[in-house]
C-alpha cells in the first residue's frame, strides 16, 4: 500500500499482508476520523478538552492498574489518581465519607455490571427492574448475572412510569428489588427520579438496592447538586462513563458503591491484591486522563462545560423551531429530540435514530456553527407535519418483558 488515494481499510486482510505502509494506515484513520468530527453531533463524546500532556507523556508505557484501587499492595502504576478520581466523583456526589468504594472501568456499561453484580450477590432471589428506556446494557447484564428481569414502562419522554413501577414490585413482594434507574436515558437524556422510586420500595419494604445509570448525566447532574448519594438518597451505587461528558480519549468510567452495600473479595497472591473489579488488568491511563481533567479544570470549569453546552442546546431547540422542527428537550439535558429527517441528513450529522424520532447532542465542543449548518440542512427540505410533545401523547403501551 502506499498513496492515500488507494488505501482501503475495509478489506482487514490488507491491513496483515507485508508490504504495509503503517503510516499512510494510521493517517487515513486520522482523516477520515477528523472528515467525521465536522459534522458528528449525534453520539455523546465531548470535544472540548486537551488530554494532549498525558498521552504525551504517558501514552507510551503500560499503566496497569491490577487489583482494587485501595489496595496498597502490588504494583502501583497510577492507582494513586485512580484513588484521587474516585474521592473527587464520590465528593461530588455528596457520598458519606465512611461509606463509598468505586474504581474506574472500561466505561458505564462494567460499571453498571459490577453493581448489578454486587446487588445480586448480595440478593441472589432479587428481580431486576429497569425501564424501556434504559441502555441495552441492562438487560445483557441480568442474563449474565443469570438474574430475573422485569421491565417497567417509560413514559414518551423517557422517565420511567412509577405506577407502573409500584405495580410490577407489588406482584412480587416476596422477592427483593433490585431497581436501577437511568439519570439521561440514551435516546432523550431523561432523568428517572429515585425519590419517587425509593418510596415505592419502602412503600412495599421490599429491601434491595437502587442503582443509578447515570453514563452520560452522572457528572454534570452532580455538579448541580441535583444528583446525590447521602444518606437520605436511598441510592446503593452509581455508573458513570467517563468519555461521555468528561471527554476522555479512550473508553472509560467509573463505578461507586456503598461500602456497606458490598461482599467481601479474595485476595489474589500472585497479584497482593484484592480481587473486588471485574476485569483483572485495568487501564491506568484512563485514570491519569480522569485525574488530568478534575485537577486542570475543578468543579467551576466542568460545571462552566454544562451550562455552555446547555445553552447551546437551547438556542438548536429555538433554531430548529423556527425553521418548522418541532424540537424539544428536557431542561437539564444536552440532548435535543426531533422528528427523524430525512436520511441524507441523518446519515451526513450521524444522528442517533429510533424510528420516528432522533436526536442530537450539543456535548461539549458542538459549536453554533455546525448547528446553524445542520439546522440550514433542514431547512433546505420540507419541514415534518407538527408532531405532538411528549407530554401531550399517550404513555408507551411497551409489553413487560418480565421472567417471573
Ligand atoms: C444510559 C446509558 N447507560 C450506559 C451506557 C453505556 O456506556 P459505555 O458506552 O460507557 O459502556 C450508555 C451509552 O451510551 C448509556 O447511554
Amino acid at each position: 500500500m502506499t498513496g492515500h488515494q488507494s488505501l482501503s481499510l475495509a478489506d482487514a486482510a490488507n491491513l496483515s499482508r507485508a508490504p504495509i505502509d503503517v503510516t499512510a494506515v494510521l493517517d487515513h484513520l486520522i482523516q477520515e476520523a477528523d472528515a467525521a468530527a465536522a459534522t458528528s453531533i449525534g453520539f455523546p463524546g465531548a470535544v472540548d478538552l486537551d488530554y494532549a500532556e498525558v498521552m504525551t507523556r504517558l501514552g507510551n508505557r503500560l499503566w496497569n492498574n491490577i487489583g482494587d484501587p485501595a489496595d496498597l499492595g502490588g504494583v502501583a502504576h497510577t492507582r494513586v489518581l485512580e484513588r484521587a478520581v474516585i474521592a473527587w466523583v464520590a465528593d461530588t456526589l455528596a457520598m458519606p465519607r465512611d461509606d463509598r468504594w468505586g474504581y474506574v472501568t472500561t466505561g458505564g456499561t462494567e460499571g453498571n455490571l459490577s453493581a448489578l453484580y454486587t446487588a445480586h450477590h448480595r440478593h441472589p432471589t432479587a428481580r431486576i427492574y429497569y425501564s424501556t428506556a434504559a441502555h441495552y446494557s441492562l438487560p445483557k447484564i441480568v442474563r449474565m448475572l443469570g438474574a430475573r428481569g422485569v421491565v417497567v414502562n417509560a413514559d414518551a419522554s423517557g422517565e420511567m412510569d412509577y405506577a407502573h413501577l409500584a405495580a410490577q414490585v407489588g406482584r412480587r413482594r416476596r422477592w427483593p428489588a433490585i431497581v436501577v434507574a437511568t439519570a439521561g436515558t440514551t435516546l432523550t437524556e431523561a432523568v428517572d427520579d429515585t425519590t419517587s422510586i425509593r418510596a415505592v420500595l419502602d412503600g412495599h419494604q421490599a429491601n434491595g438496592h437502587l442503582h443509578v445509570d447515570a453514563a452520560l448525566s452522572g457528572i454534570p447532574l452532580a455538579l448541580d447538586g441535583r444528583l446525590r448519594l447521602d444518606d437520605d438518597s436511598g441510592i446503593s451505587s452509581i455508573a458513570i462513563s467517563g468519555h461521555k461528558f468528561l471527554g476522555v480519549p479512550t473508553p472509560c468510567g467509573v463505578v461507586l458503591i456503598r461500602d456497606s452495600a458490598r461482599h467481601t473479595a479474595s485476595r489474589v497472591t500472585y497479584t497482593a491484591t484484592l480481587d473486588t473489579t471485574i476485569t483483572g488488568s485495568r487501564c491506568g491511563l484512563a485514570a491519569a486522563l480522569l485525574w488530568h481533567t478534575i485537577a486542570t479544570h475543578g468543579h467551576e470549569g466542568h460545571r462552566w462545560r454544562a451550562t455552555q453546552a446547555r445553552r447551546l442546546a437551547a438556542y438548536t431547540v429555538d433554531q430548529l423551531n423556527a425553521a418548522g422542527w418541532p424540537a424539544w428537550r428536557h431542561p437539564h439535558a444536552f440532548t435535543v429530540v426531533l422528528p427523524t429527517p430525512p436520511e441524507q441528513v441523518r446519515k451526513k450529522w450521524l444522528l442517533a435514530t429510533d424510528g420516528a424520532t432522533s436526536h442530537l447532542i450539543c456535548m461539549p465542543g458542538v459549536t453554533h456553527g455546525q448547528v446553524d449548518a445542520f439546522v440550514a440542512d433542514l431547512t433546505a427540505i420540507a419541514p415534518p407535519r407538527p408532531i405532538p410533545r411528549p407530554w401531550q401523547r399517550p404513555h408507551h403501551q411497551t409489553k413487560t418483558h418480565e421472567s417471573c
